[in-house]
């Protein structure tokens, strides 16, 4: 069976996410990198949780929310023009440098975004970085208010494209979503950014910086999902004084 459409992730498969690095270090000077990198993992951990949970917000809240846990973890005091600032940046992320021409060279095949962005976001995105041209739809996971990988958000490139899954390769080079489009029927292509080899040197170099600190600050402080805990104590003996 012949591929008829390429669907692409957009937040780190066209769109270079570690893009807004500049932003955030420009607004928290020395805290650029652990912002970016715990704002992006709790991003994703809320679009799952809030699937499980049945709690659905769009990526737009879910991207503000984790941004403000990041910051508040951090310790880091902020103005809102600040705040508006970084959050702007995802309209206006990078493209990974081949990606124009990349979509360009895969006509006449149909080419859409299939992302668990919100409409209103990746429209803006999509035609902030002239992808618009390109692309034959723009297809968020806010119709089926669930995020990927669930089997839903994937069902939705057939809905639009009128496709089968197995006429559809699906690209990504988050793991978690090549597993989930393949999981689905799709057909898959992994785009592999950090290889096995440059992973391993980056543990040898100098990249294993407190690993307990990001522990901290992705595990142990409280979500900003909306649902706060009735009681907040620092130690189970002090269970007895409230119940
Ligand atoms: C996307 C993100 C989550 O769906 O990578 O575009």
């Amino acid at each position: 069976m012949s591929i008829k459409a390429v669907v692409f992730d957009a937040y780190g498969t066209l769109y270079d996410i570690q893009s807004v690095a500049d932003v955030t270090e420009d607004a928290f000077p020395g805290y650029g990198e652990i912002i970016t990198q715990v704002w992006r993992i709790k991003q994703l951990e809320y679009t799952w949780l809030r699937s499980l949970m049945q709690a659905y917000r769009d990526f737009a809240v879910v991207t503000r929310d984790s941004l403000a846990y990041t910051l508040r973890v951090l310790g880091l005091d902020y103005e809102n023009e600040t705040f508006e600032r970084v959050i702007e940046k995802y309209l206006h992320l990078d493209l990974y440098p081949d990606a124009t021409e990349t979509l360009a060279g895969l006509r006449p095949r149909k080419l859409a975004i299939l992302s668990n962005g919100s409409p209103d976001m990746l429209n803006k995105l999509v035609r902030n970085s002239g992808l618009d041209a390109l692309l034959d739809a723009t297809i968020s996971v806010d119709a089926k208010k669930v995020f990927k990988p669930s089997p839903q958000a994937y069902e939705l490139i057939g809905e639009v494209l009128g496709t089968a899954p197995d006429e559809v390769l699906f690209v990504s080079s988050n793991p978690w979503d090549a597993a989930g489009a393949k999981s689905f029927g799709l057909k898959v292509a992994w785009i592999e950014r950090v290889t096995p080899e440059a992973m391993a040197l980056a543990c040898v170099e100098n990249e294993l910086v407190a690993p307990l600190t990001m522990f901290r600050a992705i595990r142990t402080q409280m979500d900003e999902l909306g649902f706060a805990p009735d009681y907040r104590v620092r130690a189970l003996s002090e269970l007895p004084g409230i119940a």
